[in-house]
């Protein structure tokens, strides 16, 4: 019994340690995810308004950040942590910076007290007024106008990282894409089995080298596009 005890209170003691050791450490992108996710919508930028129980995080970093009084540029960042850090905890209608009209719509935060501590609310803000900048905001778009401009077919492609092993015009850890499609001219019947299964041992110089199935992470009618850009393109 006696040495359950003492098992248990070097336990304890050993846990307590690494406990203060992380406060030093936290993420606050994961802690974000975790805590606040469940109302915030954390897109940057959002991809939909719908169906929102909340403001999306980007609104709420710039809402913060541009709303709150400070008599020095450079007291900006600091101000703003600490009014999240005291909001998520004690929020009110008085001290919230969202419109009438939208606070009624969402009604007002439920207080997160005792399911965030403080230093995990540091982190948390820290990562909220470094991620969600206009300058990162523009680089998000900049990269999705691309996207938007792409065939889908290509566009698939890169979302489900075909690109970390194919190149159109030269074999990387699998044929060209464009050897491949010499191959089989205009039918893709092939190939899009190949996609969805998998292939080994078809092309000489790869051999040894598995493609891998996509069938449960790509739809049948993507597979299909994807397969269509391959010869089109
Ligand atoms: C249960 C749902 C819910 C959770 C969980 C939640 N929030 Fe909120 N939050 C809201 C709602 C609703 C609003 C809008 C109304 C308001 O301002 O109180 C809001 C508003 C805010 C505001 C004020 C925005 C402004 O413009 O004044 C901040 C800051 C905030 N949330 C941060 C957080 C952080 C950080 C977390 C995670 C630790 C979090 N929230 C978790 C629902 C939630
Ligand atoms: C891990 C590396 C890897 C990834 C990721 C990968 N491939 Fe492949 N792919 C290969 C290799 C290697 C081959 C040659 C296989 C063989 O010899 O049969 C191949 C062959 C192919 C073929 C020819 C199959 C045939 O029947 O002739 C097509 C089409 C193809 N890949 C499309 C894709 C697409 C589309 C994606 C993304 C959804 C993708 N690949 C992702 C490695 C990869």
């Amino acid at each position: 019994m006696k040495k359950s005890v003492l098992y248990s209170l070097v336990v304890l003691f050993m846990f307590g340690c690494q406990d203060n050791d992380k406060h030093l450490n936290l993420d606050g992108e994961k802690l974000l995810k975790q805590k606040c996710s469940s109302c915030h919508n954390l897109d940057l930028p959002p991809k939909t308004f719908e169906n929102e129980v909340a403001p999306p995080m980007m609104a709420v970093a710039f809402h913060v950040s541009d709303f709150i009084k400070v008599n020095q540029e450079d007291e900006r960042v600091v101000k703003s942590i600490a009014f999240v850090k005291d909001y998520v905890v004690n929020p009110s209608v008085e001290k919230s910076f969202c419109d009438k009209e939208s606070l009624k719509a969402y009604g007002l935060m439920p207080s997160q007290k005792g399911k965030v501590t403080q230093d995990e609310l540091q982190a948390i803000a820290e990562y909220i007024f470094s991620h969600y900048t206009p300058k990162n905001l523009q680089e998000a778009q900049a990269i999705q106008r691309k996207l938007d401009m792409m065939p889908k077919g290509q566009r698939l492609a890169l979302q489900n990282n075909c690109l970390t092993c194919h190149r159109v015009d030269k074999d990387l850890v699998g044929p060209s894409f464009a050897s491949i499609a010499k191959k089989y001219k205009n039918d893709t019947t092939v190939m899009q089995e190949s996609i969805a299964n998998g292939s080994s041992k078809k092309y000489k110089n790869f051999r040894g080298v598995l493609m891998p199935a996509f069938k449960d992470k790509i739809s049948k009618e993507d597979i299909k596009t994807i397969s269509e850009w391959i010869v089109k393109r």
